[in-house]
C-alpha cells in the first residue's frame, strides 16, 4: 500500500514534537489513518543544523519549502508568522494537499483567504492546535455546537502570560525574569512580544469569535491591551483584594434594546477572585468558558502552550486529514459561513 506522503514546514519546539511522534508510533499512525504516513520532507531555515531529536533522517531536511509542498497529500505548517507560511500554505491547497497549521496569527488576519482556497480546491484546513495548544477546542465549538447558539466564550488563552502572572503572583518575581524561564520551556512565540502585548491572544480571539458566532472576525477587530504594564506591586495590589490578575480573552454577543446583535471581542488583563474556577488555572495552563442558550456552561481545561501538548492536536488534525484523503471525503468547511452576514463589533 503506498504511504501518503506528508510534508512538515518547521521543526522547532512543536515540529519535533509531531516528527519525533510520527516516526516513534508509525504503526499507530497507519492503522488510525488506514494507509501508512511517509513524512517526505522537512522544510527549515538551517538545513545544515543536526536534529537527532526530531528521529527524521537528515537527508529530508531542505531550505526548498516552495518545491517541497508540491509533492505532498498533507502539508503541517509550524513555521508561524504570515509570510512564508500563507504563500506555502495556498501553494500546497493548489497542488492538492491538505494542510494543517498551529498558526494563530495567520488564521487570525487572513482565515477566510485560507478557507475560500480550501473550499476552491476540495482540500481540508485544519488548526486545531491555533488555540488552547492541546485542548480540543475548536472542534466542539464548531462542529459540536453547531446546533446551539454560543452567547459568550471567555478563557485564558495564552500559556507565556498565566505562566508570568502565576509566578509573579506565587514568588513576587518581576514580569522580565519570569519570561525569559517561559521562553526557556518552549512556550513563548519567536518574538515574545507576541505573548506579553497580548497579540497571540488577540488572534485567539478572533478565531474563537469567528468560529462561536459564525461569522468573520478578524485580529484587528479586537481590542487588545497586554500584560507589559502589570508590575509585581500590581499583583500584590489584587492579593490583598482577594484576587488574581489574568490575561482574558472574552467574545461576547451583544443585543440593544431593538434586537440589533453585535459583537464585543477584546483581550486585557484582569482581577479575578481567588475563588473563580479560571484564578486556579497555572503555569502555561489554558481554560476557557462557553455559555450557549442550550448546553448552559462548558468548561474546557488542559495545556495551552509547549511541544509535546500542541503536537498532540496537530497530530489529530494529521490523522483527520489524512483519513479523509484515504475515504475521499472533506472535513467541515468554514467556507459554509462565507454568506453569513458578518456581525458588527461594538464599541468597547
Ligand atoms: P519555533 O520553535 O520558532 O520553530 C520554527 C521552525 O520554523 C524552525 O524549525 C525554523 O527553522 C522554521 N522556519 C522559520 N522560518 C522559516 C522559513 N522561512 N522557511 C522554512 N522554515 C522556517 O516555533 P514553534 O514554537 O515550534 O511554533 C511553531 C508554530 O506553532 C507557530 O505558529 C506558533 O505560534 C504555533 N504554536 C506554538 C506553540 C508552542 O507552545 N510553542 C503552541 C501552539 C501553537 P530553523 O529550525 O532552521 O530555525
Ligand atoms: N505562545 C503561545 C502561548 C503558544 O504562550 O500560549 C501557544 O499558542
Amino acid at each position: 500500500e503506498s504511504p501518503l506522503r506528508v510534508a512538515l514546514l518547521g521543526c522547532g519546539t512543536v515540529g519535533t514534537a509531531v516528527a519525533r511522534r510520527l516516526v516513534d508510533r508509525a504503526d499507530e499512525f497507519a492503522a488510525r489513518v488506514g494507509r501508512p504516513l511517509e513524512v517526505v520532507g522537512v522544510a527549515v531555515r538551517d538545513a545544515g543544523k543536526p536534529r537527532p531529536e526530531s528521529g527524521l533522517d537528515a537527508s529530508l531536511f531542505t531550505t526548498d519549502a516552495d518545491e517541497l509542498v508540491t509533492r505532498a497529500d498533507v502539508v503541517v505548517e509550524l513555521i508561524g508568522g504570515i509570510e512564508p507560511a500563507r504563500g506555502l500554505l495556498i501553494s500546497a491547497m493548489k497542488h492538492g494537499a491538505s494542510v494543517v497549521t498551529a498558526n494563530k496569527a495567520l488564521l487570525g488576519e487572513d482565515g477566510p483567504r485560507l478557507y475560500e482556497t480550501a473550499a476552491e480546491n476540495g482540500v481540508d484546513l485544519y488548526y486545531e492546535a491555533s488555540v488552547a495548544g492541546a485542548i480540543p477546542l475548536l472542534r466542539p465549538l464548531h462542529v459540536s455546537l453547531a446546533g446551539d447558539s454560543v452567547q459568550r466564550v471567555m478563557g485564558i488563552v495564552n500559556g507565556t502570560t498565566n505562566f508570568i502572572l502565576d509566578k509573579m503572583d506565587r514568588t513576587g518575581e518581576d514580569l522580565a525574569d519570569v519570561l525569559t524561564e517561559a521562553q526557556e520551556l518552549g512556550y513563548a512565540e519567536a518574538d515574545p512580544s507576541a505573548d506579553v502585548e497580548g497579540h497571540d491572544a488577540r488572534a485567539k480571539a478572533a478565531i474563537l469569535a469567528s468560529l462561536a458566532f459564525h461569522t468573520r472576525v478578524a485580529a484587528p477587530d479586537v481590542s487588545c491591551e497586554g500584560i507589559m504594564s502589570i508590575t509585581s506591586e500590581d499583583i500584590r495590589a489584587a492579593r490583598k483584594m482577594g484576587c488574581v490578575v489574568k490575561l482574558l480573552a472574552i467574545c461576547e454577543r451583544r443585543q440593544d434594546e431593538r434586537g440589533d446583535e453585535s459583537l464585543s471581542v477584546r483581550v486585557h488583563p484582569t482581577l479575578v477572585p481567588r475563588s473563580h474556577p479560571l484564578a486556579s488555572v497555572r503555569e502555561a495552563y489554558n481554560a476557557v468558558f462557553i455559555e450557549t442558550e442550550l448546553a448552559g456552561e462548558l468548561m474546557f481545561y488542559g495545556q495551552g502552550a509547549g511541544g509535546d501538548p500542541t503536537a498532540s492536536a496537530v497530530l489529530g488534525d494529521l490523522v483527520q486529514a489524512a483519513r479523509h484523503k484515504v475515504t475521499g471525503s472533506r472535513g467541515p468547511g468554514e467556507s459554509a459561513y462565507a454568506d453569513l452576514p458578518i456581525l458588527p463589533m461594538a464599541q468597547v
